[in-house]
């Protein structure tokens, strides 16, 4: 979809289709609206008022004129109009112009609270990732898609901050976009190569360094941990470090500050020996949706350019039942020696994480470590599937992340990382065990990464919930959401 914004009046935009927004409570029509409502000979205000059209947050309806459609957009309360009921009422503005058949969509830009930068990004997000689809296996692709998207910024003096949220939304959305093909491709078509081939191929498009770790290297590394994940699969393992450093020098005298992502990439988890039961193994291809976001992360970062430097760590592997798997009862020697018994072998993802964490302690020393994970069904009990698991050693961190969430859209709620739980984790012959009871298993599993974060600033975001949806939500259809890219694009770029 190509974008642009436009200072012309809405109805001079030569487009098939111009989506307008409502707000809750104008029952006579603004005059912006009347103008079209003339051109569409009163058709406009008839089908709104057949409707009782309330121009709640969600609501959309449309009429015809001139061979235009007019798509109406509620907005909900017009003292109230967040960042996220404009991204909506775009989706579903920009969808339902995009299913009459629109090639060519105008969007006006509205919300009295929020900066011409702001209303643009917002508007440009939600057109992107409300139409997105992922049709790739599909004989027949879809027919109707829309092409241009034009981003209506009436006042022209606002037309230079329009246009700069317009990028930034547009690299948001496309970075989101790009996650959710990496987690919806298929465990059989997205081996731990392709995630490495991926990041290769995203460096060599761009400004970002790019080192992948074999097996014997990793090996060399002491990453006992992540090596006893991927011993029980043919696939071979890839440790892939990426690196985002912005253009020129720190002004002078300062340190420039350095956040390392670690992104939990098992391309499909079985359980290991202990099997998951079918139901739960179904949706295991969506278990390196952490890997996805930092690769859609790190993607977005050349354009957007943030001051700080930036690296994406992902220890890809599959964990996979066989002779040549780790069994119930072993003990696997992390990076930094920590030694950890498998009490459970489907509890793999804390051990790729754990040497993660190590390798960023010992070779990047950040000034900060943020992790994404599709890490425990406990989390998903906990808050279900809207809302992402958030812990930390550090609240400054974890309030930051908050904000940026609640900028992004996305949810984040903090669990306690409660101390006296640690004895959950001991073990009879070594200093870990990788899992502890039922109850509290998010925190556990929190608990269990907290020891190898050290002493570093680091937030751990369980995101099983929120990674993939089995229903179609406002911002993204059936399959995966790209959960936590737009929530860490905003904290960087802060
Ligand atoms: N990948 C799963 C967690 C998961 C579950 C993600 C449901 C998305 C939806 C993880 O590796 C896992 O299997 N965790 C176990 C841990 C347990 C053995 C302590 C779990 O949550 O059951
Ligand atoms: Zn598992
Ligand atoms: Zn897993």
């Amino acid at each position: 979809m190509k974008v642009g914004i436009s200072t012309k009046r809405l109805e001079d935009v030569a487009a098939d289709a111009l989506v307008v927004g409502l707000y809750v409570g104008e029952t006579k029509l603004p005059e912006r609206l009347a103008r079209l409502d003339r051109a569409a000979q009163g058709q406009l205000k008839r089908v709104l008022d057949a409707e009782k059209f309330q121009g709640k947050s969600g609501q959309v309806t449309h009429a015809h004129a001139d061979g235009r459609r007019i798509v109406v957009a509620g907005l909900g309360p017009r003292a109230e109009t967040t960042s996220e009921v404009l991204r909506r009422a775009a989706a579903a503005g920009v969808r339902r112009a995009r299913d009459l058949g629109a090639r060519t969509v105008a969007v006006e830009v509205l919300g009295d609270r929020l900066t011409a930068r702001q209303r643009a990004q917002a508007v440009v997000e939600g057109a992107i990732l409300g139409t997105y689809s992922f049709d790739r296996y599909k004989r027949e692709k879809p027919d109707k898609t829309v092409s241009e998207l034009h981003v209506v910024e009436p006042d022209a003096r606002r037309a230079r901050e329009a246009r700069d949220g317009m990028h930034r939304g547009e690299a948001f959305a496309l970075a989101t976009s790009f996650a959710r093909d990496l987690i919806n491709a298929p465990a059989n078509e997205l081996h731990p190569t392709d995630l490495a081939r991926a990041a290769t191929e995203l460096a060599n498009g761009s400004r970002l360094g790019v080192k992948v770790f074999e097996r014997a290297e990793c090996q060399e590394m002491g990453m006992g941990a992540f090596l006893g994940v991927a011993a029980g699969s043919e696939q071979p393992p890839k440790f892939i470090h990426l690196i985002y450093s912005p253009a020129g020098r720190p002004p002078a005298g300062r340190k420039r500050k350095k956040v390392v992502l670690i992104g939990k990439g098992i391309t499909f988890d079985s359980g290991g020996l202990d099997l998951k039961p079918p139901e739960g193994m179904l949706r295991m291809k969506y278990d390196m949706a952490g890997a996805a976001a930092v690769l859609g992360i790190m993607r977005a970062l050349p354009a957007l350019k943030p001051p700080i430097e930036v690296h994406g760590l992902i220890a890809a592997t599959e964990n996979m039942p066989s002779g040549s798997a780790i069994r119930p009862g072993d003990v696997l020697r992390a990076m930094n020696g920590t030694t950890i018994e498998i009490g459970n072998t489907d509890a793999e993802g804390r051990l790729t994480l754990a040497d993660g964490l190590c390798f960023a302690n010992t070779h990047v020393q950040p000034d900060e470590i943020i992790d994404m994970a599709t890490l425990t069904g406990a989390c998903v009990v906990a808050l279900g599937q809207l809302c992402s698991g958030l812990m930390a050693n550090n609240q400054a961190l974890a309030n930051r992340l908050m904000k940026a969430a609640d900028a992004a859209g996305e949810r984040l709620w903090q669990l306690p990382l409660i101390d006296e739980y640690r004895e959950h984790l001991k073990s009879e012959v070594a200093d870990l065990n990788n899992v502890g009871p039922r109850g509290g298993g998010a925190i556990t599993a929190g608990l269990f990464l907290k020891e190898f974060a050290g002493k570093t600033p680091w937030a751990h975001l369980d995101i099983a919930g929120p990674a993939f949806t089995e229903k179609d939500l406002p911002l993204a259809p059936k399959g995966a959401t790209g959960f936590a890219v737009r929530t860490v694009l905003t904290y960087l770029g802060e």
